[in-house]
C-alpha cells in the first residue's frame, strides 16, 4: 500500500459474521456460511474464566479450517487488560486477516497494536479493525481514522458497537436508531474522510428479521459498506442489501460508456436523457462495478 493511499481493493464486507470463540457448535458450521467476513470473538462474548479455551478453540481452528473467500478477523480484548497479550500471541499464532481492537478511544491504540505487530514479525498484509464504541472513540473518530495515513498503519475499517455506546451513554434502542444516527454519520464520515471501510453494529433481535431488513436499509442509506451480525438468520439480508442494486450496476455501466463513447472526449458533463451526470461520477460508477466483481469472485471461490 503507498504512503497515504486509501486500499484500493474492492472487498465485500456486506456480512460480517461474529462468533464466540468458545463455540464450538457454532465455528463447524462456518465453512457453509455465505458471509462475507467473520470475526472470532474472545472480547465480550467470553466470560473470564473462558478466555484461554477460546484461545486454544481458536488455535485448533485456525490450524485445520481454511474459509475460502471469506475475511477472517479475531477480536482480542483491550491489549491493557489481563487477557490482551495472550490474545495477541493467539492472533500471532493465528494469521487471520486482521485484529480486531475493541473499545479504541485514541489513534494510540491503534498505533501500539501496528507497532507491536511489526516488531513480531506480524504478517505484513494483517490488518487492524478498530471498534468505535465509546464516547471517546465517536468523539476521536476523525484523529484514529488519520492514524491510518502513518505510513506503517494496519488500520482498514471501523465496525461500530452500539450495545456499548448505548451503555455508556444512556441512550436508549428506540425505533430507527434515533438519537444515535449523528454519531453514526460522523463515523461514517471520519472512515471515508481516511479512506476507510465502516461497518455497521449489530442488531440484537435476531429473530425479528422484517425489522432487522429496514435496519439493513438505513445502514445503507447511511454510507456503511456491511453489518456486523450475531446469527447465520442475518447473513442473507445483510448481502441483498449492502450488494449493488440492480438498478445501480446499470447506471454504472452506462455512465462509463457515455463517458467512454469517442463524443464524450474533453467534456466533463453530458446530457444523459435530461439528467446532468459528470465525468466524476465515472470513479464511483467503476468502483460499484468493481465490488460487483469482487462479490462474483467470492461467490465462485466458494463453490
Ligand atoms: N455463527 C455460526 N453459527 C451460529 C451462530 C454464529 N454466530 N449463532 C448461532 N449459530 C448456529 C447455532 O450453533 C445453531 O446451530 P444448531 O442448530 O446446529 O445447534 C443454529 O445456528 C441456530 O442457532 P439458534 O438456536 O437460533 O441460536 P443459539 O441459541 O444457538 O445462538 C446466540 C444464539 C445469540 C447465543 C448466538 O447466535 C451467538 O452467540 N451469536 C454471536 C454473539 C456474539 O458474537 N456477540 C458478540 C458481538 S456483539
Ligand atoms: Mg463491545
Amino acid at each position: 500500500m503507498t504512503k497515504f493511499e486509501p486500499e484500493n481493493i474492492a472487498r465485500p464486507r456486506r456480512s460480517v459474521l461474529c462468533v464466540p470463540a468458545i463455540n464450538e457448535r457454532a465455528l463447524q458450521k462456518l465453512p457453509d456460511l455465505d458471509c462475507d467476513a467473520v470475526i472470532f470473538d474472545l472480547e465480550d462474548s467470553v466470560a473470564v474464566d473462558a478466555k484461554q479455551q477460546g484461545r486454544e478453540a481458536l488455535e485448533r481452528f485456525f490450524d485445520k479450517t481454511p474459509l475460502v473467500g471469506r475475511e477472517t478477523i479475531i477480536r482480542i480484548n483491550a491489549f491493557d487488560s489481563t487477557f490482551g497479550r495472550a490474545d495477541l500471541e493467539t492472533v500471532l499464532r493465528c494469521a487471520p486477516d486482521a485484529v480486531l481492537l475493541p473499545k479504541v478511544d485514541q489513534p494510540s491504540d491503534v498505533h501500539d497494536i501496528s507497532d507491536i505487530l511489526t516488531e513480531r514479525d506480524g504478517a505484513e498484509n494483517m490488518r487492524i479493525w478498530a471498534m468505535i464504541e465509546t464516547p471517546r472513540g465517536v468523539l476521536n473518530a476523525a484523529a484514529i481514522s488519520e492514524a491510518a495515513h502513518t505510513p506503517d498503519s494496519r488500520l482498514s475499517a471501523f465496525v461500530v458497537g452500539l450495545n456499548d455506546l448505548r451503555k455508556e451513554t444512556g441512550v436508549p434502542n428506540l425505533p430507527g436508531r434515533a438519537y444515535l444516527v449523528p454519531w453514526l454519520m460522523q463515523i461514517v464520515l471520519a472512515a471515508r474522510a481516511y479512506g476507510l471501510d465502516v461497518i455497521d453494529s449489530v442488531s440484537n433481535d435476531f429473530r425479528d428479521l422484517d425489522g432487522y431488513a429496514t435496519e439493513c436499509e438505513q445502514g445503507r442509506a447511511m454510507g456503511f459498506d456491511g453489518k456486523m451480525l450475531i446469527h447465520p438468520a442475518q447473513i442473507a439480508a445483510a448481502n441483498r442489501h449492502f450488494a449493488p442494486s440492480e438498478d445501480a450496476l446499470e447506471e454504472a455501466r452506462s455512465i462509463v460508456a457515455a463517458f467512454a463513447a469517442p463524443e464524450a472526449a474533453g467534456l466533463n458533463i453530458i446530457n444523459a436523457n435530461g439528467r446532468m451526470i459528470e465525468r466524476l461520477h465515472v470513479t464511483g460508477a467503476e468502483k460499484l462495478l468493481q465490488m460487483a466483481s469482487a462479490i462474483d469472485v467470492r461467490k465462485a471461490d466458494r463453490l
